[in-house]
């Protein structure tokens, strides 16, 4: 087990990618916190998941909802081990047609969020004194611009760049702050990206996605149970030499 009593704290965990982190964090012996603001859905994935896990609802565009979580699973648990910063929204425009309200809820959810995630458990894990490990949930997206999706990549770009500087002020106090970029990933967030391109290109339903997955150098999307090891070992000791990374898992589709 290697999480055994680890409290983690993951946004964004009641479906997806994130409560594939929550299911494995928990076999690895962690308590885990699913803080979402879908709260009903957050809930039933806790229970099914067993007493381990706990669903609390929060927006993280909230920042006086993030401080009264954090503080809440401080003192509920006893400290705060694990943060993911998995909670993101998808919204497609090229950009002669982006909106300053897609530009605010992306930005607000994709950058604003995990920022002041960042900051609330970080203070909480200095205050504690044994560390800690905080994962941000990038994407291929940051890797590169896209024709229409420049509010999405600018947000995951950023991301990438934020946990840099995270990493390097939080070192000292034995925090470790790296990144996932996940490539494509099957899942609701992935029928959202699809009707998206459906509207922008003329497609019919599911064109795009069956197009993206040949596309693949492996030859599939990923599901989440590709992606949680990496999310367990960012979260282990094992990892304590590592910070300031962003990690591709996709399948071959970019190579840096
Ligand atoms: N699925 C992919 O192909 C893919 C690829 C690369 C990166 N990612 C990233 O991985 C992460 C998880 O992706 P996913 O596919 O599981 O997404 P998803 O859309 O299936 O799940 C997102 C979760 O975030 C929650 N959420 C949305 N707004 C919130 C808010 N304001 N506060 C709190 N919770 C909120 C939703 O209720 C949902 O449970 C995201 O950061 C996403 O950008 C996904």
């Amino acid at each position: 087990m290697r999480l055994k009593d680890k409290v983690a704290l993951i946004t964004g965990g009641a479906r997806g990618i994130g409560l594939g982190f929550a299911e494995a964090y928990v076999k690895e012996g962690a308590r885990v916190v699913i803080a979402d603001i879908d709260i009903a859905r957050a809930a039933k994935a806790a229970e099914a998941i067993g007493p381990a896990a706990t669903a609390m609802k929060l927006d993280v565009t909230d920042l006086s909802a993030i401080d009264a979580v954090v503080k809440q699973i401080d003192e509920t648990h006893g400290g705060i081990d694990i943060l993911v910063n998995n909670a993101a929204i998808f919204d497609m425009a090229p950009v002669n047609e982006i909106t300053e309200a897609s530009y605010d809820k992306v930005f607000s959810i994709n950058l604003k969020g995990p920022l002041f995630m960042m900051k609330a458990v970080s203070n909480v894990m200095i205050e504690r004194g044994r560390g800690g490990k905080i994962i941000n949930m990038a994407s291929q997206a940051g890797r590169r611009g896209e024709a229409l999706v420049l509010l999405y990549c600018a947000s995951k770009a950023a991301i990438i760049s934020a946990t840099q500087s995270a990493a390097l002020a939080l070192v000292k106090y034995g925090i470790n702050v790296n990144a996932i970029a996940p490539g494509v990933v099957d899942g609701e967030h992935w029928d959202i990206v699809d009707a998206h391109f459906a509207k922008w290109e003329g497609l019919k339903p599911g064109e795009k996605k069956a197009a993206v997955a040949k596309s693949v150098p492996i030859g599939r999307f990923a599901t989440p149970d590709d992606i949680k090891g990496l999310a367990v070992f960012l979260a282990s000791a094992d990892s304590d030499y590592i910070l300031a990374q962003t990690y591709n898992v996709d399948g071959g589709n970019w190579m840096s």
